[in-house]
């Protein structure tokens, strides 16, 4: 026997049988992307036949009401169950008055999708950056972003949310105290239905520059670091994440998702709740930006990125590039 002989007779275990061919490959794939899992963010602003592209988000557009809705309905026809909405104002002001207006772009987004769709998941953001004039997540009081009064507003936010017809509201503010706030006033009001999908462990980063610019929403002065979790923690996220669920959150999330697989997969194995995770703005930015310089194959590394977060954990994702990967599945 020579040495290429014995060495081949030595190997009882091979790991490539199962890799020979995509029937192979398909039988014993872990992880699988379904469009039931995914949800797709929608800018909705004022005006009519509006569609707006975000320049630093190729695709990705800020749509008046009519076009929110053939969006909406596109992507559900391509087999998406859920959006996410987003809102620009007509007005900001120090409050954030317009985030709890019932005429306000959000608000008006839900119903016309509600008319149209009633099976498909409204979902909306409740935050007052989009809000205030000076970009902050809530009340200032000189350059500080006061809790309480701020929850009273993402309070009074919700509800306008959910009585205009959302099914789930999603807290992205990171105040202390909201969830269990929006939770009894929900309650107390008959709407034991709304669902709260809490981003719960939300980091401050880098990696929401292009929403900032989708949503006209950066602070005018200072940062997010006084609210959002500093990117080195994660025993932080669990607790975070703990408090969340004890004061009602249905769904819990992580954000940004690919920096942060550690944290969604230690989410996970900990509580077993229903987990989202957030592939943020910057990180469907960066995978645009290499495209267009022809510096990777698009398609394959959107669909690497996300069976990335679906192995980690996450049952759902929260992903501009929904329709996209809706239409290859
Ligand atoms: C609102 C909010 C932000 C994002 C979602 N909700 C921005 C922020 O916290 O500054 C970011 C989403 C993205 O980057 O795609 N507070």
């Amino acid at each position: 026997m020579n040495v290429t002989e014995l060495a081949t007779f030595a190997i009882t275990k091979r790991l490539r049988r199962l890799r020979q061919t995509e029937s192979f490959r398909a039988l014993v794939r872990e992880t699988r992307l379904t469009p039931d899992a995914l949800v797709y963010p929608l800018f909705a602003c004022p005006g009519e036949g509006v569609r707006r592209e975000v320049p630093s988000m190729p695709g990705v557009f800020q749509l008046s009401i009519d076009e929110v809705v053939r969006e909406a309905m596109a992507a559900a026809d391509e087999g998406i169950r859920a959006v996410l909405l987003f809102g620009l104002p007509e007005h900001k002001d120090a409050e954030g008055s317009h985030a709890w207006r019932p005429d306000a772009p959000v608000q008006r987004a839900v119903r016309a999708l509600k008319r149209v769709r009633p099976e498909l998941l409204v979902i909306t953001d409740v935050c007052l950056c989009e809000y205030t004039s000076h970009g902050h997540c809530g009340v200032l009081s000189g350059e500080e972003i006061v809790n309480d009064p701020t929850v009273a507003l993402l309070v009074r936010t919700a509800l306008s949310h959910a009585e205009a017809g959302a099914d789930i509201v999603a807290p992205s503010d990171m105040m202390d105290g909201r969830v269990r706030a929006i939770r009894s006033a929900l309650d107390e009001r008959g709407m034991q239905q709304v669902a709260i999908m809490s981003y719960a462990a939300k980091y401050c980063s880098a990696f929401y520059g292009p929403f900032r610019e989708a949503a006209d929403s950066a602070p005018a002065f200072g940062d997010r670091r006084s609210h959002q979790m500093d990117p080195s923690n994660v025993e932080e996220a669990l607790r975070e994440v703990a408090l969340d669920i004890e004061e009602g959150a249905d769904i819990v999330m992580v954000k940004p998702a690919l920096p942060y697989l550690d944290v969604i997969w230690r989410v996970k194995e900990r509580f077993g709740y229903p987990t989202a995770a957030y592939q943020v703005s910057g990180e469907y930015a960066m995978l645009k930006a290499a495209a267009q310089h022809g510096w990777i194959d698009e398609p394959r590394a959107m669909r690497e990125a996300l069976t990335a977060i679906r192995r980690a954990g996450a049952d759902i994702i929260i992903t501009y590039y929904a329709r996209e990967l809706a239409r290859t599945l």
